[in-house]
């Protein structure tokens, strides 16, 4: 099968691309618009396999796509801007990518006549009450800019099915695990800790996140994309709900800090409290199941960014710092209190 990955160069696309070249008989387009989360590094030991090929494009540019899904069999789309706080104030570019790019997307599958697998998020759910956890018929009420975009794109690629587009859809948990940007949760507080700087803990640290490893993640995503059933929507989820407080002490456990580096912050504005996905859909249909357990899964990723220390130090440099400046300066200036 020869696919065409989007978003090929972030951290879900880059493994999803790895997996895909590692099991036997996959031909790979790796495509990416290379914005500040896009790193070939992160592909870098595909380069030389003959079955591997890159296209630096943007998925709003339909000329573009259309070129790239030539050949492919389908298109798996993980192009995004995927960070809730920068969503806060620029809303452009997650309006554009987001729901634009899938839109440009499902009209050249359509055309070529392909299977498209759309790697949406739980996010586009909103928050739910514990113990509850969201099935595929919840309704979806996203609460920031990044998730109402996923949420659109679902509703734009769901449209397009009934226009005739082979169409499936992913909506998976909170991934971690190696080459996720450092802006994230678990990559910033583990690197944070390994330069003793505070881990901006916002609000009162309860919030509840649904945690899987992102190579669970795209396991599922590579039996979608060959078995699941047009049309359909499949939850992606480990059962992995832990409060970012239990996420942070996790991480200091395992990069052997002090828990005195926790520092909480003033809350996200429309910070979601829980997420919790039911993912019986996809393990009664297509019998996935989760391999990586999250303190083992956990404790690898720490390793991991102990051992490649040159990858995110390049990054937590220039724009990266700028960012962090604007928005943890701001963050700490009103000095939040759990
Ligand atoms: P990421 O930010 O690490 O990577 C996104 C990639 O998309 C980057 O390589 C970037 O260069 C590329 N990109 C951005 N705009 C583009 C454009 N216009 N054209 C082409 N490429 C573009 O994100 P990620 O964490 O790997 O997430 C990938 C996908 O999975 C996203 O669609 C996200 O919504 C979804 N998802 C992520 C998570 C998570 O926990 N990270 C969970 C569920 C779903
Ligand atoms: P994040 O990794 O940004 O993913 P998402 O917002 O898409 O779930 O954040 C995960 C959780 O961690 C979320 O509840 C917000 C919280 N968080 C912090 O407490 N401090 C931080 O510095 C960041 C980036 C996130």
């Amino acid at each position: 099968m020869k696919v065409c990955v989007t978003g090929a160069a972030g951290f879900i696309g880059s493994a999803f691309v790895r997996q895909l070249l590692a099991g036997a008989g996959s031909e790979v387009v790796a495509f990416d618009a290379l914005t500040y989360a896009g790193n070939l590094e992160n592909l870098e030991e595909c380069r030389a396999d003959p079955n591997f090929s890159f296209v630096k494009g943007s998925v709003t540019d339909a000329a573009a796509v259309s070129a790239a899904l030539e050949g492919c069999d389908a298109v798996v789309n993980f192009a995004a801007e995927s960070h809730v706080d920068r969503g806060i104030g620029q809303p452009e570019p997650f309006i554009s990518t987001n729901i634009g790019g899938a839109a440009v997307l499902a009209e050249a599958a359509a055309a070529a006549g392909l299977r498209m697998v759309q790697v949406s998020t739980d996010e586009v759910y909103g928050s739910i009450e514990a113990p509850a956890r969201t099935d595929e018929q919840a309704p979806l009420r996203p609460s920031s800019t990044y998730a109402a975009s996923k949420a659109t794109a679902d509703m734009i690629v769901l449209a397009a099915f009934r226009r005739g587009l082979d169409l499936v859809i992913t909506r998976c948990g909170n991934n971690y695990g190696p080459r996720q940007f450092p802006e994230k949760l678990v990559p910033l507080f583990i690197t944070n800790a390994f330069a003793d700087q505070p881990l901006p803990l916002y609000g009162d640290g309860l919030n509840v996140r649904d945690w899987i490893h992102v190579d669970d993640h795209c396991r599922a995503i590579d039996l979608v994309l060959r078995r699941g059933r047009s049309g359909e929507v499949y939850n992606v989820g480990a059962r992995g709900d832990r409060s970012n407080m239990d996420v942070c002490r996790a991480i200091l456990g395992a990069a052997g800090k002090p828990e005195s580096l926790i520092s909480p912050v003033n809350d996200r504005p429309g910070h979601d409290r829980r997420y919790a996905l039911d993912a019986s859909r996809i393990a009664d249909e297509l019998g996935w199941a989760p391999m990586v357990g999250f303190e083992e899964g956990l404790a690898a990723t720490v390793e991991w960014y102990a051992e490649n220390r040159a990858w995110w130090e390049r990054i937590k440099t220039g724009e990266y710092l700028e960012f962090y400046e604007r928005l943890y300066g701001e963050r700490l200036a009103d000095g939040g209190e759990v």
